[in-house]
């Protein structure tokens, strides 16, 4: 039976990435679950270099904060923890992932950031997407859905008071778009106008059609995440948050498999 778990479990050992299963981790970068001494030293060299180039010091910290927790997962589940950082290769479309056969190849991942959450989704032998949103204030997203989605998408959206209900609608729909995209590898510019998903909260199988890959919905599946915990209320006024609950979906290649949804602890943790 398709799964999408309705929680993040709070997990402070490394689970067994078993045959047919995604674990997604979600992650806090503020205030990071990692202080910054030990997240530089897991990063590779070039990563510390593009972390020295941010200059919005919370862009910089989602960006240390997740390639770091990333790092550490990837060398958990390789069993080489005390390893250097794996090489990753770059898609033709910004696509991180590691290069190669075996078991290090045979490894996918994907990262998404928004707000103060990371999410990290880990799986073996299919490719993966994973997006986050926290709604913000100010949006048109009636407007948005009518330029961006599906006459089938944006018609409930509509009918939706403008306030938090009509954000978590509207992002339910685009971290669905946004994860199978992500997952593809081609991003963004491809076109979401032509996916279709199911906006329900919870849904398991929310990929409907995709007009560049018909039958796509048949070699995929798009899985909604539980909804992301609220940030600590001045978190939320500074970073301009609604209140409104924010969205998640993963993404991948098959249909067989099932999803574990964690919470990095806030403590000590070193998978
Ligand atoms: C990938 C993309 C959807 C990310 O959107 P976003 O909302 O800004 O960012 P998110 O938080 O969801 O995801 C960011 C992460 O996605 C990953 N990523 C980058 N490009 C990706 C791609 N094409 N497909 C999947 N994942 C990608 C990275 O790990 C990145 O995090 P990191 O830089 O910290 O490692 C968007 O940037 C995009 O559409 N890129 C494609 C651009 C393109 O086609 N460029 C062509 C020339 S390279």
């Amino acid at each position: 039976m398709l799964n999408t778990p309705q929680q993040w479990t709070p997990e402070n050992t490394l689970p067994a990435l078993e045959p047919g299963w995604i674990h997604v981790w979600l992650v806090r970068n503020t205030p990071p679950v990692i202080d910054e001494e030990a997240a530089l030293q897991r990063l590779a060299s070039n990563e510390r270099e593009r972390a020295q180039r941010f200059t919005h010091d919370g862009a910089r910290w989602q960006f240390i904060t997740a390639r770091a927790c990333l790092r550490l997962l990837l060398n958990g589940y390789l069993d080489r923890r005390d390893g250097d950082p794996i090489p990753f290769a770059i898609g033709s479309h910004g696509k991180p992932y590691i290069p190669g056969a075996g078991a290090y190849g045979e490894l996918r991942f994907n990262v998404a950031h928004s707000g103060p959450w990371a999410v990290i989704a880990v799986t073996a032998g299919r490719e993966v997407g994973v997006d986050i949103e926290h709604p913000r204030r100010k949006a048109n997203f009636a407007g948005l859905a009518k330029r961006f989605f599906q006459p089938s998408e944006t018609e409930p959206l509509v009918a939706l008071d403008d306030g938090p209900e009509q954000a978590a609608a509207f992002y339910r729909l685009w971290t669905r778009k946004e994860a199978f995209v992500k997952g593809l590898g081609s991003g963004v510019p491809s076109g979401l106008r032509g996916l279709e998903v199911d906006g329900a909260p919870g849904c398991a199988d929310a990929l409907m059609g995709y007009e560049r890959d018909p039958g796509a919905e048949t070699r995929w599946r798009v899985a909604a995440l539980p909804e992301l915990p609220e940030p600590p209320a001045d978190i939320a006024e500074a970073l301009g948050l609604t209140g409104a609950v924010g969205q998640g979906a993963v993404a991948a290649e098959g249909r067989d498999w099932r999803v574990a949804c964690y919470q990095w602890p806030n403590g000590e943790f070193s998978p």
